[in-house]
């Protein structure tokens, strides 16, 4: 199934260069997506193609109008579209949401400028998202960030190893990531466990890092998710070290200074390489 994206903006070249390059654009070129993007001003009003006006009441700055809203929007909307409003006073984009977006089968964005909509245009949309508790100058921004969370999750679009190793740890940090060289000039080195080819090994090490990241950095995710049976022992294993040592010290085994493993190849079922989302073609 190919993804339809149809976005509105008054800035169409803000977006046109980011979702032409790299993965966004490879996604595009390969047909898992067909975007559309529409300058909103086709749907403006007279000689000036005005789209939007100052707010009854008074106060600084214009909001889009309500009828300029509704003609593109009767334009594009079809049967199953998913119409989603960037506005920062919409729901907080997380990855659950770009999951489900990814299984839609038409989604439009409407992108505001200035200072954001007429009221009467949130009841037209289906979904008002917001990609964190910033102001933007426009919602270009937060349209790239919804739409390249959710490209990437399309069938096909990236590495299957990649997604795969996402889901092992959903919703957690990521774990700790090395690359060659294994030991710099300063002796900072990689953990020996990830040179060990031990397969088993490196998977749990990763698993207790990445708790240990999201218990240090976000704790409030492992809120938000049902912890597996091996993850809860995993934590109550962190929770008594950090009880017993106040300093919290990173893993303490490296690899020898002087071993350099001759690349940091990916074991088959457990990827180690530089990670990098690209498409298997790429
Ligand atoms: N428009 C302005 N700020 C925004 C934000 N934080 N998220 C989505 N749209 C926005």
């Amino acid at each position: 199934m190919v993804l339809e994206v149809d976005v509105l903006t008054l800035f169409p070249a803000m977006l046109e260069a980011p979702l032409s390059e790299s993965i966004p654009g490879r996604i595009r070129e390969r047909g898992l997506a067909d975007i559309r993007i529409h300058d909103l001003r086709r749907w403006g009003l007279g000689r000036h193609r005005t789209v939007d006006d100052y707010t009854y009441g008074g106060g600084a700055g214009m909001v889009l109008r309500p009828d300029v809203a509704a003609a593109a929007l009767a334009d594009l909307r079809r049967p199953g579209s998913t119409v989603i409003l960037l506005d920062p006073a919409g729901t907080v984009f997380r990855q659950a949401i770009a999951h489900d977006l990814a299984t839609r089968p038409h989604l439009v964005l409407l992108c505001p400028r200035y200072e954001g909509v007429d009221e009467r245009v949130r009841s037209m949309v289906d979904l008002e998202l917001s990609i964190g508790d910033y102001v933007l100058t426009g919602g270009e921004p937060a349209a790239l960030v919804v739409l390249d969370a959710v490209l990437r999750l399309l069938p096909g679009a990236i590495d299957e190893a990649s997604t795969a190793e996402e889901s092992f740890a959903e919703g957690l940090l990521e774990y700790p990531q090395y690359t060659r060289p294994a030991t710099l000039p300063d002796g900072a080195s990689v953990p020996a466990v990830l040179v060990s080819g031990h397969h088993e090994q490196v998977r749990r090490w990763r698993l207790k890092e990445s708790l240990r990241r999201t218990l240090e950095r976000r704790p409030d995710l492992l809120e938000d998710r049902p912890a597996t049976k091996e993850e809860v022992k995993v934590l109550v294993e962190l929770r008594s070290e950090a009880a017993t040592e106040p300093a919290a010290a990173e893993p303490a085994t490296t690899a020898s200074a002087t071993t350099e493993p001759a690349a940091p190849a990916a074991p088959q079922t457990t990827p180690t390489g530089p990670r990098e989302d690209r498409p298997p073609d790429a």
